[in-house]
């Protein structure tokens, strides 16, 4: 490669705005020069999950800043910047096409090339990005819209493995903090307050584990917290906060050990095709739950697999994940024309059969 490379990333698929310029030298390496991520949990909070419209209307007021941002902290002007990369999909689709046009209007002014990016490409490269790791390797991509195996052979080939055939994890942790009455986003409510419960109090399932693939199910672990809950409501008048706590142990532990049992399926899958690179990675919000992480990291050791889990901040969404994912595929194909359009869904494994079920956070593809 000669001379360097800058990129600015853009994502607006759920609810976070977000902005990212990197640089490639020309030795290869890779540095985040900045990643800027404006959150909208506060526009939401009165109506217990994502509104689609309230989303789009703040993305297209905060994309803006986001850039300038952006670029201020990089050091940068907009002619300094040599490609831009856009979340083109999957998602929440007013939030996708707001990024998609305002990365076309800088491409249109700039004449710089423009790449739309998936958006689970871009968790699914993020190891790369932070540990350097060689293709292939095998991510489990957990957050609150997204749950799936995927062999990441290169830039754009994933093969899946498996996936979520109803909700996500992180969706299942933020309809169960609702259930109990914790705040959201549920999963770090539900964790603080696993942590202090007892998980064997509750009977719960722990769903698809007696089918040998790497599909899994949470809609019907949610049903079963459902159920529990409202049988002690009926017993106590009400929800007592060491029941509430040992419910969200139970919810968590069968979380935990469903994902740990269909990981290590996965691993012995990926494995048998890959012997000489034993890698596996995690992303996505999910990630950042202790027990479920060193539950993964313990099947990985297990397994004699190098384990790698991006910082939380480029597990959760962020725009530096997608400008990487630009990056990357910079060298395999050609820019994206200005008949780029946003995608609500776009799965990832053209070859596999799309997932069933639609999340609060768009297609899980
Ligand atoms: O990756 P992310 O920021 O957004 C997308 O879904 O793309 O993930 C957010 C999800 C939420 O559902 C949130 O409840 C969940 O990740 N989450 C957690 C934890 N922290 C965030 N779930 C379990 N335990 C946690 N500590
Ligand atoms: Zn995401």
């Amino acid at each position: 490669m000669v001379g360097s490379l800058t990129i600015l990333g853009l994502e607006s698929s759920c609810d976070d705005t977000a902005a990212a310029v990197l640089r490639r030298d020309d030795t290869g390496r890779t540095r985040i020069l900045s990643s800027v991520v404006k959150g909208q949990t506060s526009l939401h909070a009165d109506f217990g999950g994502v509104v689609p419209e309230i989303a789009a209307r703040a993305h297209a007021e905060l994309l803006d800043h986001c850039v300038e941002e952006a670029l201020a902290q990089a050091g940068c002007a907009v002619p300094d910047i040599d490609a831009f990369a856009v979340t083109a999909g999957p998602g929440l689709i007013g939030g996708v096409v707001s990024g998609v046009m305002c990365a076309k209007g800088l491409a249109a002014a700039t004449g710089r090339p423009l790449y739309g990016i998936n958006h689970l490409a871009g968790h699914a490269l993020t190891p790369r990005l932070t540990d350097d790791i060689a293709y292939p390797y095998l991510m489990l991509l957990v957050s609150g819209g997204h749950c799936q195996f995927l062999i990441v052979k290169d830039p754009e080939t994933f093969q899946r493995l498996g996936g979520t055939i109803d909700d996500a994890p992180g969706e299942a942790f933020d309809k169960v903090a609702r259930l109990v009455g914790l705040p959201q986003p549920g999963g770090p409510a539900v964790e603080r307050a696993a942590g202090q419960g007892c998980a064997k109090r509750f009977a719960l399932p722990r769903p698809l584990l007696d089918r040998p693939n790497c599909e899994l199910s949470f809609s019907g672990l949610k049903t079963a917290v459902l159920r529990a809950r409202d049988a002690v409501i009926s017993e106590h008048d009400g929800l007592p906060d060491g029941l509430r706590r040992d419910l969200c142990a139970g919810f968590q532990t069968a979380v935990v050990d469903v994902l740990a049992e269909k990981t290590r399926r996965a691993l012995t899958q990926y494995l048998q095709l890959n012997p000489a690179q034993p890698t596996v990675c995690v992303a996505g919000g999910v990630a950042a739950n202790t027990a479920i992480r060193a539950a993964l990291e313990t099947v990985a050791s297990d397994h004699n697999c190098a384990f790698v889990a991006p910082p939380l901040a480029l597990c959760t969404d962020n725009a530096a994940m997608i400008a990487f994912a630009g990056l990357e595929q910079m060298a395999l194909r050609a820019p994206d024309d200005f008949t780029l359009s946003a995608r609500p869904r776009w799965p990832l494994d053209r070859s596999s059969q799309p997932m069933l079920g639609s999340g609060k956070k768009g297609a899980k593809a």
